[in-house]
């Protein structure tokens, strides 16, 4: 009997059940003495041996459904080697775990903390085989996560219905997008859904910028614009800060409950125009995966399952040019892809008009 554990970790995304089914029906129609271990809420299902006897009934029907059937939970790479508020060695228990039920390899579907993790216990001689999951689409090593155009279509749809209610109205509207420090989310969200203007952590915006190119707008007639923010933008001030600098300033200043929030006063104060704030938060993770992304977790699934075939392990299978591929786990851990400010994308999202705050 082939035992293979499996768990989701870190935040969920829309595809995550999806991509275990890609998993799960491969290594099924495979081996005929498969069993697939699946551990509760992550790496604390594999840490305190919570986990359960998957059946080929609990892979189907499960491909538009958003979510996990198996939970996740964060569990901080940098707690891995803390032990618990028993005094549990994290570490030491999970080999334990995996030890116990004779496990041939472990399935990690999560992004770059769970990635961490899944090299660490690589490097503690576990078998690992990793996918890209996150709407963030931050992972290095892939050019694209699972998750990512499912939240992107969650964020146009914001974008667009601002629109309808910018044209009435107009105001000033932000609406401000997930992604933690990167801006592939609003870069793409923004573009798609027409925004005016652009706020990535990568490019670092000047707020008088901002607000000659609102008033721009307004004196060329146009009796709205709206701005894409990332949770993670970043004024070229606070850029300049060191990490210990910019704490003291959030301390001793005003608190805004999120950057587009600190955006928003600024902007009223400088252009005198009513300013309204969407946060859509965590419904960017939620509902049903797009076909892009259903299509690509299937693709990844089917390509994890033939690494466990070939034995190759220590792997996150990921995309290369339009191609599924694999790399190791050892070149990935750690690193993050940022959107480049420089790329081709940021200068055809300048051609057509987009403001990025910086220029
Ligand atoms: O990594 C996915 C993500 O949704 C980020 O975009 C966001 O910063 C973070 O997770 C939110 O985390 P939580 O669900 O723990 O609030």
């Amino acid at each position: 009997m082939r035992r293979i554990g499996m768990l989701t970790s870190g935040g969920d995304c829309q595809c995550l059940n999806a991509t275990m089914r890609g998993v799960a029906k491969s290594l099924y129609n495979m081996f005929d003495d498969v069993e697939i271990i699946g551990f509760e809420d992550g790496y604390k299902g594999l840490m305190y041996a919570d986990y359960r006897i998957m059946k080929p009934e609990d892979f189907s029907g499960i491909l538009t459904k958003g979510g996990t059937i198996l939970g996740t939970s964060r569990q901080p790479f940098k707690m891995m080697r803390v032990p618990d508020e028993n005094g549990l060695d994290k570490v030491e228990s999970m080999k334990h775990t995996y030890k116990k039920l004779k496990l041939e390899c472990l399935v990690v579907l999560g992004g770059n903390g769970s990635q961490k993790t899944a090299n660490l216990l690589r490097e503690e001689g576990l078998n690992i085989v990793s996918l890209p999951k996150t709407i963030d689409n931050d992972l290095w090593g892939t050019d694209m996560t699972f998750g990512f155009y499912s939240a992107v279509n969650i964020a146009t749809q914001a974008i667009d219905c601002i629109h309808t209610t910018a044209s009435s109205h107009g105001r000033i509207f932000i609406v401000e997008i997930m992604g933690h420090k990167v801006g592939w989310v609003t870069l793409y969200a923004g573009i798609a859904g027409g925004a005016d203007i652009i706020l990535l952590p990568e490019i670092p915006y000047d707020i008088q910028v901002i607000s000659d190119a609102v008033q721009r707008r307004a004196k060329e007639g146009k009796r709205f614009s709206i701005l894409a923010v990332a949770e993670g933008a970043i004024s070229k001030e606070d850029a300049s800060l060191s990490k210990k600098e910019l704490k003291k300033k959030k301390e001793s200043g005003m608190q805004y409950p999120s950057a587009a929030y600190e955006i928003g006063a600024r902007l009223e104060e400088l252009t005198g125009q009513e300013v309204r704030v969407t946060v859509p938060g965590h419904t960017q993770r939620g509902g049903e995966p797009c076909p892009y992304d259903r299509v690509l977790s299937t693709q990844l699934g089917a390509a994890a399952a033939e690494l466990i075939r070939n034995q190759e392990y220590g792997y996150m299978v990921c995309v290369k040019n339009n191609e599924i591929d694999k790399i190791p786990l050892s070149e990935i851990a750690g690193k993050l892809k940022y959107v480049d400010p420089n790329s081709a994308i940021i200068r055809q999202a300048k051609a057509v008009g987009i403001s990025f705050g910086d220029e």
